[in-house]
């Protein structure tokens, strides 16, 4: 994770980003808190990398890279005012034990990049190029999935689709998803591999209520997505909610600020 030091909204690269409204950087930073707290009542060991002045999106830690088996594959940004990122993130990877994959193909990382169960499922459309699905699958050995996402709301396929199970529960791993997000093709690819799937409305997508971390019972989620809670809890799951509304300025939420570090 990354403390929002330099939290602010000064340019603008997605729909709910805009440079007029004021932010509250401190207020950013102890919702950003109540997020960090929550990982360590559930038992999880946070690393945190060092914020940069002026880099104010850094906060969006899912985008550093995409971490497995220990190897640490990079991230190389979409717009130039997040370019720096790529290798703040990378440097953190290397000096911290992780192998690092210099990426060659445009990616945004974790952002677009889910792991469900043996599967990387792969974003496209707005942000990771999608010659980065071949470059992830050729990288980690995994089955790669390509999804396209059509709404430029939900530019990251992490804004689109939640993880619920990272391990498979009886030989499948769940997912929530919202079913406007994704172009015909895609959609019927979801459909198929997971029948079973969280269908999560307009209203709880709309507060960024997808993005979100799951151990596979704890889900950490949006407080205000209401309707995904029920859901979860219908099903099984322990939702624990968590007001990030500062750094919904940005356009990120629970999922954004967090990049799984999987040795
Ligand atoms: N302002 C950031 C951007 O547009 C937000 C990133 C949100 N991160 C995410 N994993 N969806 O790049």
């Amino acid at each position: 994770m990354c403390r929002p030091e330099h939290f602010t909204v000064s340019y603008r690269i997605n729909p709910w980003m805009n440079p007029q409204l004021p932010t509250d950087t401190s207020l950013a930073v102890s919702q950003w808190q109540e997020l960090y707290d929550t990982y360590r009542r559930l038992g999880i060991d946070v690393q945190l990398i060092d914020p940069i002045d002026g880099l104010p999106d850094m906060v969006y830690s899912a985008n550093g890279g995409f971490v497995l088996d220990g190897k640490a594959y990079g991230a190389s940004f979409t717009y130039p005012e997040r370019q720096p990122e790529g290798p703040a993130y990378m440097e953190w990877f290397g000096a911290n034990g992780f192998e690092v994959v210099v990426p060659e193909e445009v990616n945004e990382g974790e952002g677009d990049f889910l792991l469900v169960g043996d599967v990387i499922l792969a974003g496209t459309g707005f942000r990771s190029a999608s010659d980065s699905h071949a470059e992830i699958g050729r990288v980690f050995g995994r089955e790669v999935v390509s999804l396209t996402l059509v709404n430029p709301s939900f530019y990251h396929l992490d804004t689109a689709i939640a993880v619920l199970d990272p391990e498979p529960v009886d030989g499948v791993s769940n997912i929530a998803y919202l079913e406007s997000a994704f172009d015909d093709r895609s959609l019927a690819i979801l459909r198929e591999r997971y029948p079973d799937a969280i269908i999560v409305s307009e209203q709880d997508a709309s507060i960024l209520g997808l993005n979100s971390y799951s151990d596979g019972y704890n889900v950490v989620i949006a407080a205000r997505a209401t309707g995904f809670e029920r859901q979860l809890r219908e099903r099984g799951y322990n939702p624990i909610g968590v007001d990030l509304s500062e750094l919904l300025l940005g356009g990120g939420g629970v999922k954004c600020c967090t990049l799984e570090l999987r040795r």
